[in-house]
């Protein structure tokens, strides 16, 4: 599978966001990833439905929407309204992930599913096969900035051997610290899918940073 940068919005100056997913598409991202935070998943809220209203007006790029909310299943039909084209949650915020991922695919065709660098791959292992996207948190979620967490590593290789097993073309995620290194370890535990916000965004060529990312 090809390998892609997913520009997280988080990291850019939210008040040109027309201009900086321009930026980043003509960098060579191909997805722009828009982190929604509610303040009670993670200590810190983001962005919301309205902003990707807005986003979706000024951007062709496919857009992964990162849901660090408790009880997904209640906006799923408004970031799907909103233009999404990806939506991710987090199995530790669901009470029923099968039917979240189900709401998901009645709205949209990608569902990914996350876990956070603390929770077990175990956890996801029943529903990576009716899934799209498995999402790898290399960071707590919350915050842009964080630096890698290494032990997240070991989790990246189990997923890719769980995808492979499957069968599926299930792309494998990460976000959180990614980097030209971090990215590198990324690639070799078998991620295709890279999040960046801080490295991307203040590269002094953003072109550049994509290549060291995905090569
Ligand atoms: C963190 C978010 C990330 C964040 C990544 O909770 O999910 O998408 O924007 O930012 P960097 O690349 O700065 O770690
Ligand atoms: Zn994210």
């Amino acid at each position: 599978m090809e390998n892609i940068v997913s520009a997280s919005v988080l990291g850019c100056d939210l008040a040109r966001l027309g201009d900086e997913a321009d930026r980043a598409a003509r960098a060579g991202a191909k997805w722009l990833h828009f982190d929604v935070m509610d303040g009670m998943f993670v200590n810190n809220i983001s962005l919301g439905v309205p902003l990707l209203s807005s986003v979706r007006k000024c951007t062709q790029m496919y857009v992964d929407t990162h849901l660090m909310i408790c009880d997904p299943i209640r906006y799923i039909d408004a970031f799907a309204d909103a233009g999404s084209d990806n939506i991710t949650f987090h199995v530790e915020a669901a009470d029923d992930p099968a039917a979240v991922i189900d709401k998901i695919h009645s709205r949209v065709s990608s569902a990914g599913i996350s876990v956070k660098p603390g929770t077990p791959v175990s956890e996801i292992e029943p529903y990576i096969s009716s899934v799209e996207l498995v999402l790898v948190m290399t960071v707590e979620p919350g915050f842009g900035g964080q630096g890698f967490i290494e032990e997240t590593v070991s989790k990246i290789k189990q997923c890719r051997e769980l995808i492979d097993r499957s069968g599926k073309n299930v792309r494998l995620e990460v976000d959180g610290g990614i980097n030209a290194e971090t990215a590198r370890l990324c690639r070799q535990a078998g991620a295709d899918t890279f999040v960046s916000g801080t490295y991307l965004f203040n590269a002094d060529d953003m072109a550049v940073a994509v290549k060291t990312i995905i090569d």
